[in-house]
């Protein structure tokens, strides 16, 4: 191994990835875009929420995935999303990407992953990720019963699968993706906005509850 190689594992074992967060977290909150930039994804999703945080990959995904905007959930997407998602966002990395001026302005000091990374992460983003509804198994999903949970849960991933958590565990997961939607300013119920649906939290949770994981 490197000897720099060997000096990064160290300050990784150090928590010094704690500081490089904070600082990227800086960077792009002082950026003059840094309004748009801090919209893109919610806070609340910490380093140490990572699944299997030891992991090579859970290590890459804090320090690529924070440069521009807060630490995304591998949680989020479906797995067959991640891959476009991280060739994306490497693109963006290495200057290549679209969004140019705005990423341009912020590049002086954003690092790509190499190649091998690149594939680790995604592997690893997608290792843990979301899986998504599948409607044959839960059909009342289309059923005015299953409204509201069908329109206000599919805006930014897929609809999860109910038998991700408990009945237990639910309410606490949708309360905090009102939390995300006020962060994105999408739809909450809270503010109805004419021509937006109406979102029914309670007939969320109750969709939730009655698939949940027993
Ligand atoms: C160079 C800056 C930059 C870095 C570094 C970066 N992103 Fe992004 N990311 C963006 C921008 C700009 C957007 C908003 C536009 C878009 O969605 O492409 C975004 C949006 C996202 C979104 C929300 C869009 C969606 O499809 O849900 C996710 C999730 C995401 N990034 C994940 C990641 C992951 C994972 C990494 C690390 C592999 C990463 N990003 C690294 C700039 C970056
Ligand atoms: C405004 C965008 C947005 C909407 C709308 C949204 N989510 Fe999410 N969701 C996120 C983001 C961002 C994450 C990753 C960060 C996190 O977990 O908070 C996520 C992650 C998740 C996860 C995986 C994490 C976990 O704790 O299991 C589940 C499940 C989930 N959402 C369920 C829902 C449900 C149910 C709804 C409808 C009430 C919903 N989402 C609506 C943005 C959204």
């Amino acid at each position: 191994m490197r000897s720099s190689a060997l000096l990064l594992l160290c300050f990784v074992a150090l928590g010094i990835n704690a500081n490089e967060t904070d600082a990227a977290r800086k960077r792009w909150a002082e950026s003059p875009h840094g309004l748009l930039l801090e919209r893109i994804l919610p806070p609340g999703f910490e380093a140490d929420m990572l699944p299997e945080p030891a992991s090579r990959g859970a290590q890459l995904t804090l320090r690529y995935c924070v440069q521009c905007h807060n630490l995304a959930n591998p949680a989020m997407h479906e797995a067959r999303k991640w891959r476009s998602i991280v060739e994306r966002m490497v693109l963006r990395m290495q200057g290549r990407g679209n969004m140019g001026r705005l990423m341009a302005d912020m590049m002086a000091g954003v690092e790509a992953p190499a190649p091998e990374d690149t594939k680790l992460l995604a592997a690893y983003l997608r290792k843990h990720a979301q899986k998504a509804l599948d409607p044959r198994r839960y059909p009342e999903v289309n059923s005015p019963a299953g409204e509201s949970f069908r329109r206000a849960c599919v805006q930014c991933h897929v609809l999860p699968d109910p038998r991700r958590h408990t009945a237990e565990e639910w309410p606490a997961v949708v309360a905090r993706m009102q939390k995300n939607m006020e962060w994105m300013n999408r739809v909450v119920g809270s503010k109805p906005l004419p021509g937006e649906p109406q979102l029914r939290i309670e007939d969320i949770n109750a969709f939730l509850i009655r698939h949940a994981r027993r």
